[in-house]
């Protein structure tokens, strides 16, 4: 039910008069004079407020600080949205401040930081796209938007589209890997998502893109840390994702908190204005991250006011927690650091998301819904588990396990439902109605002895930051002990360990990504009985097993697989479901190959063969432990009859593979093609991702799989940013994942332009 205006006979009032739409005029015009109308009746303070977003002071926080005193000033008409507020009610509330009390009537805008799902918690985004399935990315940002618009949000802080290939960093949990052509097309399956067909459809929200830009390339994975990067890798690599996002139509973008060369995003005039809105056309607006603009004074760029003012100049529109000009306003009038017509180009942004999110025809819009009954979207949940757990390795067919095998269920993460909800699930999620890996597992097999085993880790100052309480965990030998013995009871041992929820996420940068040592020592103790162990592995980022390689009989790695999560495990477990999960990004041996990614360039002394003078490291193998795009099944799909060949009439690359199960499971297969252009005039990645298909196939079943590559893709950006596609050789190659390839070598000799279409 959408709330009528009449409900509100005073805002009705404002809202019609502010509604002086002539008929026939076309859509942007209408909104254009509607809000040359608006604004030639605000002060300039009221402008102020409009970019102006807060916290609400009675609810959670997602940062350091908390805006203060926020009902009074959206009454004052100096607040233009607030985000983190958790009721319906309060919101309903505090927007009625805002158009009842406010001189001129101008609805607020709902922020939240909706990330994969808003009650119905999906996996997280890392693992989200480890299905490689886009169709399904799509429909559960569709059902995020369904449910969190319910509940009055108009706008998500959400898609993360940061480039990762340093799993130290926190945060590449919610990311979608380390591929600019993967993530791009997850960027723009998300924007669709929560956009839906119209942003004022009340079941829409905006999408915000974050965060812009190249804040997964931080130094070192430590989280807000600078970046220092050639813009060549930055188009080339880096920036595709949010171009991608905005080409999608995201209606707002939020600027990272690093230093990009030199200038922090939150204030770089080249990023924020020549690059997005000069070059990419973005017409909707920009937002700081969460007290960022304050930051500036940190990163040493002036006071307050000088760096609000220097944001804004930059291109920076909504100010989110800093209240940076609100608070300075005067002294950067009087000191010349920004005139009112700086401050109309941010406020004409928000006016216009807030036009065309439906908020000035109704308020109410998103604040009346009828609660969405979220038991419709427990299949979706199931569905996005399922498809994102990855197989790493089967050895000699453990897997799948047989009905009512007796299973020892050991590790601190084997009876929890929270700790499957990963990283910003916090505000939303109702873990009560989540499902354990112990229950899951409960409806399989009835001789199960299950033993937590060991605490998540000892390490007392790391305990502390992820809410793990060491002496609570029992004395480790005997949980040892106890784990041992249920093993030995056994037929099978499955071992949960990895990460809890807060190991991964913003500020959880770590040095070490395996196993904690308290956890290692129970799986040691596990192997040794001699039972084969199945590590089920929760984690928010790639970790280093090369030890569990070696010595476990399968790896599962579930991730922070959601509120479904413990079904989905076991699914996978038992073979309910055979699992097609791929890598979004590489897993390697130990984090001193860091940073190690499929798409490297060769060098001139390439690694292969390591000898003396080449590249690489001699104290360790140099390809990863996983490559990107691998993934196991139950099944075992040959590949053979590739055939590529480049076709000068539409000026594509046309290949295909045959792909045969020989298996007598029905499996997805996920087909992979890459490009490597052999000679160029600059150097080029020892292979990029140009596309994927996934094919179902039955027992038995060949399939064919055919890809069209528009040459126009299989270009690069120059030293000087041209954006150019070389004639000559290219090898193309087709596969399970990035390394198990067939290829075939194509030249073509005909100069294409491609100008048109540099992102793609
Ligand atoms: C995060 C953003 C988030 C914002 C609002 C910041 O700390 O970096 O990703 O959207 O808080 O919660």
């Amino acid at each position: 039910m959408k709330m009528s205006l009449m409900r509100f006979p005073a805002l009705f009032a404002a809202v019609l008069c502010a509604l002086p739409v002539a008929a026939g005029t076309a859509p942007d015009e209408k909104m254009d004079e509607f809000i040359d109308d608006l604004m030639s009746k605000m002060t300039i303070e009221e402008k102020v407020g409009q970019i102006t977003l807060v916290t609400y002071d009675k609810s959670f926080m997602t940062g350091a600080t908390q805006s203060k005193g926020v009902e009074k000033k959206i009454a004052e008409g100096k607040i233009g949205g607030v985000f983190n507020v958790r009721t319906l009610e309060d919101k309903i509330n505090i927007q009625k401040l805002a158009v009842e009390q406010t001189r001129l009537g101008i609805p607020l805008m709902f922020g939240l930081d909706v990330i994969h799902g808003y009650r119905t918690i999906w996996p997280v985004p890392l693992a989200l796209s480890c299905s490689w399935d886009m169709d399904l990315i799509e429909r559960t940002a569709r059902a995020a938007a369904d449910e969190a618009t319910s509940e009055g949000i108009d706008w998500t802080y959400s898609p993360m589209v940061d480039l990762v290939r340093d799993p130290r960093w926190g945060r590449v949990a919610e990311s979608s890997g380390e591929d600019p052509w993967l993530g791009s097309r997850i960027a723009e399956a998300m924007v669709r998502g929560y956009q839906g067909e119209s942003l004022d459809d009340p079941q829409s929200m905006m999408a915000c893109v974050k965060h812009f830009a190249l804040y997964g390339a931080g130094e070192g994975g430590r989280d807000y840390d600078m970046v220092d990067m050639s813009l060549n890798r930055m188009y080339q690599e880096y920036l595709p994702p949010y171009k991608a996002a905005v080409d999608a139509g995201a209606g707002s973008i939020m600027s990272s908190f690093n230093d990009i060369n030199g200038v922090p995003a939150t204030a770089n005039k080249w990023l924020l204005t020549d690059l997005l809105r000069g070059e990419w056309g973005f017409d909707g607006f920009t937002v700081s991250d969460y007290t960022s603009v304050g930051e500036l004074t940190e990163h040493g760029l002036g006071n307050l006011a000088e760096v609000s003012s220097r944001a804004l100049k930059a291109g920076l529109d909504m100010d989110m927690v800093s209240e940076g000009v609100m608070k300075n306003l005067d002294y950067c009038l009087e000191n010349g650091l920004l005139t009112e017509a700086d401050i109309d180009v941010a406020c004409r942004r928000i006016l216009e998301a807030k036009y065309k999110l439906g908020l000035f025809e109704d308020p109410y819009l998103r604040l009346g819904a009828e609660p969405v009954d979220r038991a419709k979207y427990r299949s979706l949940a199931l569905e996005a588990a399922r498809k994102s757990i990855v197989l790493l390795k089967n050895d000699h067919d453990v897997l799948p396990l047989k009905k009512d095998t007796k299973v020892a269920l050991v590790g601190p993460l084997a009876d929890t439902k929270w700790e499957l909800m990963g990283t910003w699930a916090g505000a939303a999620a109702m873990a009560d109605e989540g499902v354990s890996i112990k229950s899951g597992i409960s409806r399989y097999t009835s001789s199960m002895i299950h033993t937590s085993g060991a605490p998540i880790t000892d390490n007392p100052g790391l305990a502390r930051m992820i809410g793990v309480n060491i002496e609570r965990s029992g004395d480790p030998d005997s949980l040892i002990a106890e784990a041992v013995s249920a093993a030995e009871k056994s037929d099978v041992v499955v071992a949960v360990l990895g990460e809890n929820a807060k190991m991964s996420g913003e500020s959880s940068s770590m040095t070490w990504i395996g196993l904690q040592p308290t956890q290692r020592r129970l799986l040691e103790a596990l192997v040794a009985t001699g039972k084969d162990v199945v590590l089920v592995l929760l984690n928010g980022r790639p970790m280093t097993l090369e030890w569990e390689d070696a010595h476990c009989a399968a790896i599962v790695d579930a991730w922070a697989p959601g509120l479904q999560g413990g079904n989905a495990v076991a699914d996978v477990l038992f073979g309910e479901y055979n699992p097609s999960g791929r890598l979004s990004m590489t897993f390697p041996r130990n984090v001193g190959q860091v940073p190690i990614y499929y798409s490297m360039k060769s060098t001139g002394r390439p690694h292969i063969p390591f000898r003396k003078y080449r590249t690489g490291y001699i104290d360790c193998p140099q390809d990863p432990l996983y490559p990107f795009g691998y993934g196991l099944s139950y099944s075992t799909v040959d590949y053979s009859d590739m055939t590529a060949s480049y076709d000068a009439g539409d000026k594509t690359v046309k290949a295909s593979v045959k792909v045969t199960n020989v298996s007598d499971r029905a499996v997805t297969e996920t087909v992979q093609l890459y490009v490597r252009d052999v000679v160029a005039s600059v150097t080029r990645p020892m292979k990029e991702l140009k596309g994927f298909r996934q094919v179902e196939l039955g027992p038995g079943e060949s399939r064919t799989v055919s890809f069209d590559v528009p040459v126009s893709e299989l270009g690069f950006w120059t030293p000087d940013l041209q954006y150019v596609v070389e004639t000559g050789k290219f090898v193309v190659e087709i596969g399970p994942d990035s390394q198990r390839t067939l290829s075939s070598e194509i030249e073509y000799t005909d100069v294409v332009s491609c100008q048109a279409v540099p992102f793609k």
